[in-house]
Order: C-alpha cells, then sequence, then structure tokens
C-alpha cells in the first residue's frame, strides 16, 4: 500500500520549526515508510514551476537526490512512497508523474482499472507516456481535462473542477493527489476504496494516506467518505463528490502514539494485516474479471495454446505459501481437471521430479525472495516447464525468473507470520485456476460468473469473523499457558490446519501439530489426553462425501478421551455443539472457498495468545521475513 502526504502551509517556513512543505512532507514519507515501498518522490510548487524528485529504492535515495538537486522553498508539497502493482519499481515508474507540460504533479494509491482504454484515447491525442504505469495515464487524463477542457482557467475551480471531471472517468480503487504550477496554495485529492485522511492545522493543513503522514504537525483529522474530493489550501478544507455537490467529512482527534499510528492503532503489525485482510483479497481480485464473470488475466503473457496444452501442475512453495498451495489444489482440481501437485520446493529438485513442457510450474511466494523457491523454480525451467508466480513483491526475483506472474495486491507485509499474503495467495490461486479452466472450457462459464461473485462475498465474510472474535480472543488468552495445541482438518481444512499450528509454533513457541482428521486413527489419537486442546475445522454440512459426520466422528472420539474441542464451523451447523467446548462460526460460502475464512480465526488466536505471552509476535525469534538462503 503506497504511503502519500500533502500539505499546504501559510508560511515556507513553518512557524515553530522553520520547515517548509518539503521537509513535512518528508516527515510524513519516513512516517509511512512501514507500509513497504519501493520507491518514493516528492513534487513542491514554487516560482510558478513544479519541482519534482523522485527515486527508486529507499528514502534515503531520494534524500540523496534532494541534497544532490535541492528544490527551492515552498508552501506547497506532495509526496510519494510506491508499492509496485503496475510496473516495476523503478525511477521513471515511481510517483509524482507530470503532466501539462510539467506544470502537473500527481501521485497515486490503488489501480486504475480502466488505465488501458484512457491510454489508448490519450495517445490517439497525442499523449507521450514516460511510464508503464496506471498513475501515469490518471496524471495525463487530468492534464488533458485541466488545459483543454476547462483551457486552464483557474478562476472557477480550476484543479478541484478538473479533478473532479477525471475521477467520473476513472473505474477501480484510487487515492490521488495533485498540485498544478498555475495554483500554487492548493492540493487537491480524490478518494475511492482506497484510504486518505485530512489532518487540519492552524495555517496549514495535511493529507495522509493514514494519520502516520501528518501525526507529527496536528492530531486533527477528517476522514473521506468514497467519491470524494478535498481541496486543502493554508486555512480552507473544502470537501465535495465528483459531481461537485458538496459534502461533509468526519472530524475526530487521532488519540494513537505515533508507533501505533504506524499500526494503524493495532497492538502489532501482525494484527493490522489479520485486519487488512478484507482489502487484501478484494484488492487481489480486483480489475482481474469483466461485468459479465470473464477472467481477464492479461498479465499473464503466455500464449493461450500452451495453457491449453497443459497436463500436470506443479506448485512450488514453502510454509504458509505451500499450505496456500495445498488449498488451490483442491480448487485447481475440481475446475480444470488437471492432476495438481504441491511440492515443497526445498525437496523438489532432489526428487528427480517428472517435469516437461506440458507441465505448468506455479511457485508461491509472499516476498518472491525465498531461496528454496527461487532454485526449484530455476530447475523447473531447466526442465522445460512453464512457470508462472503468484507473489506479493513486485520486481521481486521470483517473477522475474518466471515466464509470468500473477501478483498478489495485499500490501507490504511486515510481520513475520503471514496472514493477509496467504489470503491473497489464495485468491490469486483460485483466480489462475478458473483462468485455466476458462482457457480449456473445463466448466460452463455461468460457473465461473458464480465462483467470482462467491468470491466477491468473501471480504464482507472476513470482516464479519473479526467483528465478532471477541470469545475467541479471551480463550487465546485464558490459553497462554498451555503446553500443546493439535488442529484437525479435512478436505480443504486439512491444509488450514496445518496454518494454524504453524502460526501457533512461529509466535507463540508452542508445540503444535496439524493432522488431516481422517489420519486421527491412524496415530495421533494416542496424543489425545485429558485437558489437550485440539482446534477442528469442520467442513461445511453442505459438502461431499458425508465428510462433515466423519469429522463430527473424530470430535467425539477425541472428546470421549478427554480432549478440549475447539471447533470451527460454518454457521448454522448445529451438529457440533454437543461435542465442542467451543464453537466459533464462520459465515456460510462455498466448499472450496471456505480456507478464506477457516483460517481466520486460528491466526486470531495465534496472535492473540502469543501477545498474551508477551512476545514480540511481528518479528519472532529465530525467523526472518525472507528466508533468502537454502
Ligand atoms: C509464514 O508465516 C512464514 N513466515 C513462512 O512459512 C513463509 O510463509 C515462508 O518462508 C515462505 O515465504 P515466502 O512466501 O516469502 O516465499
Amino acid at each position: 500500500m503506497c504511503g502519500i502526504v500533502g500539505y499546504v502551509g501559510r508560511t515556507s517556513g513553518r512557524a515553530d520549526a522553520g520547515h517548509g512543505a518539503l521537509d513535512v512532507v518528508l516527515e510524513g514519507l519516513r512516517r509511512l515508510e512501514y507500509r513497504g515501498y519501493d520507491s518514493a518522490g516528492v513534487a513542491v510548487v514554487a516560482d510558478g514551476e513544479i519541482f519534482s524528485r523522485k527515486k527508486s529504492g529507499k528514502l534515503s535515495n531520494l534524500l540523496a537526490e534532494l541534497e544532490a538537486r535541492p528544490l527551492p522553498a515552498s508552501l506547497t508539497g506532495i509526496g510519494h512512497t510506491r508499492w509496485a502493482t503496475h510496473g516495476g519499481p523503478t525511477d521513471q515508474n515511481a510517483h509524482p508523474h507530470l503532466s501539462d507540460g510539467g506544470k502537473l504533479a500527481v501521485i497515486h494509491n490503488g489501480i486504475i482499472e480502466n488505465f488501458a482504454e484512457l491510454k489508448q484515447e490519450l495517445l490517439a491525442k497525442g499523449v507521450v507516456f514516460e511510464s508503464e504505469t496506471d498513475t501515469e495515464v490518471a496524471a495525463a487524463l487530468l492534464g488533458d481535462i485541466f488545459r483543454n477542457k476547462l483551457n486552464g482557467d483557474v478562476s472557477d475551480g480550476g484543479l478541484t473542477t478538473a479533478m473532479q471531471l477525471a475521477c467520473q472517468r476513472l473505474e477501480g480503487a484510487f487515492t490521488l493527489l495533485a498540485v498544478h504550477a498555475d495554483q500554487p496554495d492548493v492540493v487537491v485529492a480524490a478518494r475511492r476504496n482506497s484510504p486518505l485522511v485530512v489532518g487540519l492545522g492552524e495555517g496549514e493543513n495535511f493529507l495522509g494516506s493514514d494519520v502516520s503522514g501528518f501525526i507529527d504537525y496536528t492530531r486533527r483529522a477528517v476522514e473521506l467518505g468514497q467519491d470524494q474530493i478535498v481541496t486543502i489550501t493554508a486555512d480552507t478544507v473544502e470537501i465535495t463528490d465528483f459531481y461537485g455537490a458538496p459534502a461533509e467529512g468526519k472530524e475526530y482527534h487521532v488519540d494513537w502514539d505515533p508507533a501505533s499510528a504506524e499500526k494503524g492503532g493495532f497492538a502489532s503489525f501482525m494484527e493490522k494485516e489479520i485486519h487488512d485482510q478484507p482489502d487484501a483479497v478484494a484488492q487481489t481480485l480486483l480489475g482481474r474479471s469483466d461485468l459479465n464473470g470473464k477472467l481477464t488475466l492479461d498479465e499473464l503473457r503466455i500464449d493461450p495454446a500452451l495453457l491449453k496444452k497443459v497436463d500436470k501442475i506443479i506448485v512450488l512453495a514453502c510454509g504458509t505459501a505451500a499450505y496456500a498451495g495445498m488449498v488451490a489444489k483442491y480448487a485447481i482440481e475440481n475446475w480444470c481437471r488437471i492432476p495438481t501437485e504441491v511440492e515443497l520446493a526445498h525437496e523438489f529438485r532432489y526428487r528427480d521430479p517428472i517435469v516437461g513442457p506440458n507441465t505448468l510450474v506455479v511457485s508461491i511466494s509472499q516476498s518472491g525472495e525465498t531461496m528454496d523457491t527461487l532454485m526449484a523454480v530455476r530447475y523447473a525451467r531447466e526442465q522445460g516447464a512453464i512457470t508462472v508466480s503468484i507473489c506479493n513483491t513486485n520486481g521481486s526475483t521470483i517473477p522475474r525468473e518466471s515466464d509470468a506472474v500473477l501478483y498478489t495486491h495485499a500490501g507490504p507485509e511486515i510481520a513475520v507470520a503471514s496472514t493477509k499474503a496467504f489470503l491473497a495467495q489464495i485468491t490469486a490461486a483460485y483466480l489462475l485456476g478458473l483462468y485455466l479452466a476458462q482457457l480449456r472450457g473445463n466448466i460452463f462459464s455461468g460457473q465461473i460468473k458464480d465462483v467470482l461473485a462467491d468470491l466477491g462475498k468473501i471480504p464482507a465474510k472476513i470482516q464479519k469473523i473479526l467483528d465478532n472474535a471477541g470469545e475467541l480472543r479471551d480463550l487465546a488468552r485464558s490459553m497462554k499457558d498451555e503446553k500443546s495445541v493439535l488442529f484437525l482438518g479435512r478436505h480443504v481444512g486439512y491444509p488450514v490446519a496445518l496454518e494454524g499450528a504453524l502460526k501457533l509454533k512461529e509466535i507463540a513457541y508452542l508445540h503444535a501439530e496439524g493432522f488431516a482428521a481422517g489420519e486421527l486413527k491412524h496415530g495421533p489419537i494416542a496424543l489425545i489426553e485429558e485437558g489437550q486442546p485440539v482446534f477442528v475445522v469442520v467442513p461445511s454440512p453442505r459438502g461431499r462425501d458425508s465428510l462433515h459426520s466423519k469429522v463430527v466422528s473424530n470430535i467425539q472420539e477425541i472428546r470421549a478421551r478427554g480432549a478440549r474441542t475447539l471447533v470451527i464451523a460454518e454457521e448454522g451447523d448445529e451438529a457440533v455443539r454437543d461435542y465442542a467446548e467451543h464453537v466459533f462460526y464462520v459465515p456460510e460460502t462455498p466448499v472450496l472457498l471456505m480456507p478464506l475464512l477457516t483460517t481466520v480465526p486460528l491466526q486470531i488466536f495465534a496472535c492473540e495468545l502469543a501477545a498474551a505471552k508477551g512476545f514480540d509476535v511481528d518479528q519472532p525469534r529465530n525467523l526472518a521475513k525472507s528466508v533468502t538462503v537454502e
């Protein structure tokens, strides 16, 4: 998720600290570094001109650039840290993007879904683009409207009116900030499905993707609503909708300290990222299907004829990412009828695997730098396989060394324990499976449309789980002294059980083990003794092969031997109540999509229990966020 800052002050030097717009914007970007980024840039308005500097890499690269090529003092400025989505992390793709002959600067967070058609329209008008980004298209559209529709007239709203008209053309999720050389005391911003907050000062006003962007200067904030435009000067804040009708923002006082502001007010990045999951799934789905329910994965850029010939799929990953692959296997085999193997990457190339030109190797990696996975992908390519990367980090090594990439748009995942990336990986793998089914005609397009519609309902269902987790948190805190927790699951619930166990191992340093429920009688039931906590992820009662009744029997068996049965079940499933000490319900959803919901209570449980033990949830001992050695 990109970091965004905007500022307009009344003096080029702040009264209390002698800073100008640039210093305020840079301080805000520093505060927003936690969001993760791969390039940064600023623009200020001074002496009737726009001055902009931008660099790939860390903020230090931008600061060095500013040292070498200083900007003039200014009242008005914007700044951006970019988490690359469309276009790699390069200087050219960094924001701000300029238009209107360099007199207009724009920064953006989100995805402009219709940027391709807008780009064609602007190319036909002779616009020349320098980057691959959707943001530059938005900047060019805004500049074209400002110059050619409004004739650059700033007397009647100027940039504000241009932004309103531009936003009427944009589709997708976006927060946009713009400054223009002809309106030196104004920053105009717009938001749809992407955060933007106004900071209210004395003789100065601020904009930020979250309050961290200005918390050092003011704690008076105004939350903007959907489809709103805000125009700030040093002394005024005006809000309208996209058609110019006046609108209201909701003022509130920010009582977070700066450190917790970076975590959105949550106690840890992991907790924040668990709560980011509705957005992570929504963003991963965004722009990848059309209104007729047809997948539009043009970004894959693999000859459909090659994909139609695929006769085997091998998923390569490690840890949580491997469990995402295990979930996806059930869906891909159901929809595509292609044999799908899930391999731990570090085992793959040592078993002399059978790989050929019709093998599709799908790597899954949040960081895109996991050496075990990278080496396995390299091996697969040497064997002639087609390689697709599902990855959360734009421009990282594994996507670069793959034939194609399907990015998850979960935003940067800071906590070592993977949560939102896991759900986004499953979502992206579902999209890939549906795309293959669509290409091969395995399932009727109507079914694909139905699955996409069901996926579209997942974010709200995750939110419902998050909103009703109080009892689960209490249970987790009460269990902080437990020495062992077991996890059972069946079908798509089996990898969920494995992931639930991994979370507890990783951050609470607790013995935890996940099993396929059917395996219980083949050994693990010997572990059950009085008081042994066991989470059971129960299949939907609407599922096939009476799996539900088999798992209910498993619950009875362990309960009879003294286990504390903690059950995750689908709303309405009353059959489990008699045998469960606690039941945590998740909303009903199609069986293959259940992991997107049943995982969430297990993440919350692990996070809360580890916090209750006083451990550093975000940086657990012995672990790194990305394992870049074999
Ligand atoms: C998950 O919580 C762990 N941090 C770990 O298992 C991780 O999923 C694994 O190392 C793979 O990392 P990657 O997704 O960046 O490749």
